[in-house]
């Protein structure tokens, strides 16, 4: 519901914050959010992400969020998953060196698949530092407080582009 890019946006009123997402609920809810709060720096791609880095080719950010992400529970539907070797690397060419991608989820399953999609050997061209950073970072997205209602264990990455 853009908790986290209203956020972003406000503290940082000197750069772009850019959120992509097909869901249109989520997207009419930044819109109010920003004429009300008067937020001028949120740009909005009402698309899956993949088409967004296609079709933006030569954009290159500081920060990438990826916060809960659809866990897709079934192991015969982990391959939709977002969080996978070559979409991070994509990500990875997006944004610029020091640049940051975080990442949450309060699905253990796709955490630990997250730890192995990573290893240093998926890695060799592309050096990244991997940070398992405290959730007290975390903004209270919508699926943030929807895991702590429900007693979930939330796990939270920021990968470093070296
Ligand atoms: C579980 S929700 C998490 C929403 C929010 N990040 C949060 O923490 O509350 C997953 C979101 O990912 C969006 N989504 C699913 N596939 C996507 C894709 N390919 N590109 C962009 N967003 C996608 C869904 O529409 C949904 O809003």
């Amino acid at each position: 519901m853009g908790q986290n890019l209203i956020e972003l946006a406000q503290k940082n009123s000197d750069k772009y914050i850019v959120g992509v997402d097909p869901f249109m609920n989520g997207i009419a809810s930044v819109i109010n959010t920003s004429v009300e709060k008067n937020i001028k720096n949120i740009l909005l791609f009402p698309h899956p992400v993949q088409t967004f880095f296609e079709k933006f080719e030569k954009i290159i950010f500081e920060k990438v969020f990826m916060l809960f992400p659809d866990p897709w529970p079934k192991k015969k539907h982990h391959k939709r998953r977002l969080f996978r070797t070559e979409f991070v690397k994509t990500i990875l060419k997006k944004i610029s060196k020091q640049g940051k991608l975080y990442f949450a989820t309060d699905n253990q399953n796709y955490y630990d698949e997250a730890l192995i999609a990573l290893h240093k050997e998926n890695f060799k061209e592309m050096p990244i530092e991997i940070k398992k950073t405290d959730t007290k970072e975390l903004i209270l997205t919508k699926y943030f407080l929807r895991a702590k209602k429900l007693g979930n264990k939330v796990n939270f990455l920021v990968i470093v582009k070296l």
